[in-house]
């Protein structure tokens, strides 16, 4: 495979733009959404027979493929629209209230955070944040963080497979396990897992689990994927209650009205897509990528990558040796639009760091170009 800009044309990329942001929202090939809008225009030519017919038909066939992909059993998966709205809905449906306690560490995504807080700590849940100190040596210290917090009366916990802003790896296994004998439910936060990392999800051993298969396995934007451990499917229910009210895990997620499920559908084709850009070798090639470039960036600032390479894949987050991190949003935009990049700058703590992706249109020359223009934009030499 030619990796590199030569596949720019695959997708809808700008091209005159450097794109080192996939992980925030992926990008589409054209051939996925080519299959996206055919599946639109499907379900537009006869209406009322696609959506009693073909719409449940076609769901059942591509979560059966979610399982072949993913791992488990095709019944314990159902489509969402995204990582967000499956984090919601295992909230809502778990019955903890005053006297039981979640657990979350730093690292948890900011809305996932909220939601936790809204659903639990709402309900008069005692809600927990670890502090995951950056950078991480090993993969131990955030197993012996959470051993350390693990109580009786702790009866979930929420943590990330891929942190969004430190970009890691984290050891849901061994977590999952700990919580398994304290009785302990475990939601894996997966959205950056699917297509970037190989994924046995029912081996990690946790209660629930969500991806977004419109991140790095190239599906359209609104491809999410839930999977519930066998025999708790009837407990989990999606927010929007409708017409599957009380007939399973797929019954109620397949339908929670009338929707375009387009994205869903054309999971077979970004399934196909990924496959046909590299696969397994693409991912393999795509780490590499990012570990070359996050130990360049690091080498040129002189300062650390968020964790070791063995816990990280697709993404590094590198700490900047200026700035602070809550102008993030107000340097990326003005990054983005000076030196026509797509740059991903954030926080770490109080400070500044950039995370940059490695996708199959990616070469070494965009990270040699952001560093280029953080040392022109910050005055850094
Ligand atoms: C760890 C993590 N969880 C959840 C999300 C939310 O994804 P979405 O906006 O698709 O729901 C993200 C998005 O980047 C994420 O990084």
């Amino acid at each position: 495979m030619d990796y590199g800009h030569s596949l720019l044309g695959e997708f809808h990329l700008d091209p005159a733009i450097r794109h080192l942001n996939h992980g925030s929202f992926g990008a589409v090939p054209k051939s996925v959404l080519a299959a996206a809008q055919g599946y639109q225009i499907e379900a537009e030519r006869r209406a009322s027979t696609f959506f009693r017919e073909a719409y449940h038909r076609l769901l059942g066939e591509r979560l059966a493929l979610v399982a072949r992909c993913y791992g488990g059993a095709a019944e314990d998966w159902a489509f969402v629209e995204n990582a967000t709205a499956a984090s919601n809905a295992v909230f809502l449906s778990e019955r903890l209230g005053p006297g039981d306690e979640v657990l979350f560490t730093s690292a948890i995504y900011g809305a996932v955070r909220k939601a936790v807080v809204h659903w639990l700590g709402g309900r008069g849940v005692k809600v927990t944040e670890l502090p995951l100190a950056l950078p991480v040596e090993d993969p131990s210290q955030v197993v012996a963080l959470v051993a350390a917090a693990l109580r009786p009366q702790v009866k979930l916990l929420v943590i990330d497979h891929i942190t969004s802003t430190s970009a890691l790896e984290l050891p849901v296994a061994e977590i999952a396990a700990l919580c398994r004998a304290n009785g302990t439910r475990v939601f894996v936060d997966g959205a950056h897992a699917p297509g970037q990392i190989a994924l046995d999800v029912p081996a990690l051993g946790a209660d629930y689990y969500t991806g977004n298969a419109h991140k790095w396995q190239f599906a359209p934007k609104g491809c999410g994927v839930l999977w519930v451990r066998p025999g708790l499917g009837g407990e989990v229910h999606p927010t929007t209650i409708s017409h599957g009210y009380g007939t399973g895990l797929q019954g109620e997620f397949n339908w929670i009205g009338t929707r375009d499920a387009s994205a869903w559908f054309a999971f077979a084709e970004a399934v196909e897509a990924h496959a046909r850009l590299g696969g397994a070798e693409a991912m393999a090639r795509n780490r590499a990528l990012a570990a070359e470039a996050g130990a360049m960036i690091a080498e040129a600032f002189g300062t650390p990558i968020s964790g070791p390479p063995g816990m990280r894949a697709a993404m590094a987050t590198v700490l900047l040796p200026l700035g602070a991190g809550a102008e993030s949003e107000r340097y990326h935009r003005e990054i983005s639009a000076r030196y026509g990049m797509e740059a991903c700058l954030m926080p770490w703590g109080e400070r500044l760091a950039v995370r940059i992706s490695a996708q199959v249109y990616n070469e070494m020359e965009d990270y040699e170009a952001l560093v280029a223009a953080l040392r022109d934009y910050f005055e850094y030499n």
